[in-house]
């Protein structure tokens, strides 16, 4: 994973991200990026944090800024399946590699995690909960059966200013028994 720091990239007194002088005065280079399974063309600085290709690039708003500093996990996409913080992540270092996004994600544990947070109503204002979804799905995928002590510290990175913490960690003991059962079906 890779977390080089990035200050780019600040947050103005709204939440909102504003560029300094040194991003607006990078030049932009095209770059071929994997993203969901699709090549996508970007024409970005190579120094560009991933999570503003993702975002104003390419449209894929389902990924969120929260602090850019890699301090709260919102903006947790996967890189060639690793949970990685695409604030400080940048764009350049993805090139040849596979991005997943809240969007993209699939697969039978996609699934399960999906249906285990609808189960149980996970999100309160749902800002945070794409990240804390990536997060789940890249755990459950490497390991489908975690110990409580393993889904937190999967999961300690993942901010939720809503508490939804008790809920989230259900929703990851139900979809790991979703996937033991779907298992044990075949
Ligand atoms: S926005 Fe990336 S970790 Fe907070
Ligand atoms: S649901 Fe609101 S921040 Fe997590």
């Amino acid at each position: 994973m890779s977390e080089n720091t990035n200050d780019a990239v600040h947050s103005d007194v709204s939440g909102q991200p504003e560029r300094t002088a040194d991003s607006a005065a990078a030049a932009p280079v095209a770059l071929s990026l994997t993203v969901n399974g699709a090549l996508r063309d970007v024409a970005v600085a190579p120094e560009t944090p991933l999570l503003w290709a993702l975002r104003q690039s390419l449209g894929l708003t389902g990924t969120k800024f929260g602090c850019g500093m890699s301090l709260c996990g919102a903006c947790t996409v996967h890189v060639d399946g690793v949970p990685t913080r695409s604030c400080v992540t940048p764009v350049s270092a993805v090139v040849g590699r596979q991005v997943t996004t809240i969007e993209g994600v699939s697969g039978p544990v996609a699934e399960a995690v999906q249906g285990a947070w609808v189960a149980a109503d996970v999100p309160q204002c749902g800002y945070c909960q794409s990240g804390q979804v990536m997060a789940a799905a890249a755990l459950l995928s490497a390991t489908p059966q975690p110990s409580d002590a393993e889904i937190d510290a999967a999961m300690r990175g993942n901010v939720c200013r809503c508490g939804t913490y008790p809920r989230i960690r259900a929703a990851i003991r139900d979809a790991s028994a979703r996937l033991s059962a779907e298992q044990t079906a075949r």
